[in-house]
């Protein structure tokens, strides 16, 4: 099972002070503890087996590394055979809303339900909604020998990383050392660096690279981060019902294990982007650990797709300028979720629930009342909901989406892409035809060492690996007058 490491604590970018650190830091142990507790007595919604619960957010492993097989033999793969180990039938839970139960039955240690199975059946060939993307490739057939093991940060070492890493010439990455463990309470000298460094979960910094929002206001971004799961089939079957279509940011441990759902999702006109291969913060990883996590993640999507993202999320939203760089260099936009300064982020906290931190009723009112400052912004907004778990599903399909809606003024549901007006092409390497997207040749440049005309200067000599030298911006600083630290997204 996958271990959440859940702590989500606002808190003033005025209250930034050493002394606020120590105490939240000091919170925040026993925090986790309590969550990791709740989460070890969650029924196994996704299968089997065990994490160290000292690393944060680490996803289930459930492929044997041993294992070389079919697609169909992957563990948990199928989307209707996850049902195991719960006490009571599927039957003893009611059905309320759209098929899901009532609110208040929806809780961490709920009974599993099943999963919806996938609607349709993709063979290699078949031509993808995306206009000058190439057909399906040969069906995906795992090889335990191909890929990194699953939910752990890739070997550095290894060739395709090596090669990767040679991504990265031509590109100045800001040369800050990781981060402790991604969050401003867990490294208090990087967190006094947090807006320099450009660390949005310490201090809540965007640049103008980032997508942050749709631009149109009432536009509502929806995506769904951390799959593909076995309930991703149940999310698919009610977004196709109500014409809803949303972007996917998926793992690359969970693409090799499902990847019959990604091409679902990807043939039914969702967007798909990259997020990450083990799922950690990434400003705790070196350069290399960010470039393996990234490489891994679009070859998986790549190899069973034939398309190749051009965006991608952190996870958590852990992102700092050193990571952006690494990511534009890659040729990936990183997107974040909206973050409004009267209400924080647009986080509709259905991991909170399915970590049994709070009850969905509780979950749904405070995101109710978020979704009453849209009103306020003059833009549109993201939203981050997720797919990994049976329960975040449910309070999607039942209520999140519903809400979203049913609401006054209407909401308009897009994926982030087509809210951002890229046109769908854009989104991946393979049909895009856009030179300025994604933004190769400028990233942002924030470093201890350097101000922006020295490393101009710098940069500008140096064009290896056929990429125009690189135009520094320093963004604009987009304030959102909050500090995040969100450990579960
Ligand atoms: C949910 O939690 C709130 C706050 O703790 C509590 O008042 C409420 O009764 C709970 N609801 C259910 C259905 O458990
Ligand atoms: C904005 O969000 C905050 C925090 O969730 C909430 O207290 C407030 O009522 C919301 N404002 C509106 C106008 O709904
Ligand atoms: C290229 O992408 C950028 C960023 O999305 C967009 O503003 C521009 O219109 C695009 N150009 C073309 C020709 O599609
Ligand atoms: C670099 O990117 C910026 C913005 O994306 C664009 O305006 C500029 O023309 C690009 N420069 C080169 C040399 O391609
Ligand atoms: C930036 O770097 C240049 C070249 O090293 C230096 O001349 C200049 O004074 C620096 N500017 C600031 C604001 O530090």
């Amino acid at each position: 099972m996958r271990l959440h490491a859940l702590v989500a604590l606002l808190f003033s970018a005025v209250a930034l002070t050493a002394g606020t650190h120590a105490q939240h830091h000091h919170h925040r142990g026993h925090r986790r503890q309590a969550e990791l507790a709740a989460v070890a007595t969650t029924s196994t919604h996704s299968g089997s087996s065990s994490s160290s619960p000292s690393s944060p957010p680490a996803s289930t492993p459930t492929l044997s590394s041993s294992t070389t097989s079919s697609p169909g033999s992957i563990s948990t793969g199928s989307s209707s055979s996850s049902t195991n180990s719960s006490p009571s039938s599927p039957a003893s839970v009611p059905t309320g809303q759209n098929g899901v139960p009532p609110l208040s039955m929806i809780s961490s240690g709920m009974p599993t339900g099943t999963s919806s199975p996938l609607a349709s059946t993709y063979t290699p060939g078949a031509t993808p909604p995306v206009p000058g993307a190439p057909p399906l490739p040969t069906a995906f057939v795992f090889n335990a020998a191909d890929w990194p093991a699953q939910d752990k940060v890739p070997d550095t070492n290894s060739p395709q990383v090596q090669q990767w890493i040679q991504e990265l010439e031509g590109f100045d990455i800001p040369d800050w050392s990781p981060t402790a463990d991604g969050t401003c309470v867990g490294d208090p000298a990087a967190a006094a660096e947090g807006k320099t460094r450009g660390w949005w979960t310490c201090g809540g910094t965007t640049r103008d690279t980032d997508i942050t929002a749709c631009p149109k206001k009432y536009d509502w971004g929806v995506s769904f981060d951390d799959g593909p799961s076995p309930w991703s089939g149940t999310l698919l079957n009610y977004l196709s019902k109500q014409a809803i279509k949303a972007t996917f940011f998926v793992v690359g441990s969970r693409v090799i294990e499902r990847p019959a759902v990604l091409i679902e999702e990807y043939m039914a006109g969702h967007e798909i982007s990259v997020h990450t291969w083990s799922h950690r913060p990434l400003t705790s990883l070196t350069n290399e650990q960010i470039v393996a996590e990234l490489g891994w993640t679009r070859m998986a999507i790549q190899k069973v797709l034939g398309v190749t993202p051009t965006t991608m999320r952190p996870p958590y939203g852990d992102i700092d300028d050193r990571v952006r760089a690494i990511a534009l260099a890659m040729g990936m936009v990183p997107i974040i979720w909206t973050s409004a300064p009267s209400s924080g982020p647009f986080d509709t906290n259905d991991w909170r629930v399915a970590g049994g931190l709070v009850n969905a009723t509780t979950s749904f009112d405070t995101f109710q009342s978020i979704l009453g400052n849209a009103s306020t912004l003059s833009t549109g907004f993201i939203v981050l909901q997720h797919d990994l778990y049976e329960i975040t599903v449910d309070l999607a399909v039942g209520y999140t989406l519903n809400a979203a809606l049913t609401h006054n003024p209407p909401f308009s549901l897009k994926p982030i892409g087509t809210c951002s007006n890229i046109p769908a092409t854009n989104m991946y390497s393979e049909s895009n035809q856009n030179t300025t997207f994604p933004y190769t040749n400028h990233t942002v440049i924030t470093s201890k060492n350097s101000n922006s005309s020295s490393s101009a200067a710098q940069s500008s000599s140096n064009t290896a690996n056929g990429r125009v030298s690189v135009s520094w911006l320093v963004a604009g600083l987009v304030g959102v007058g909050c500090a995040v630290v969100h450990l579960m997204n």
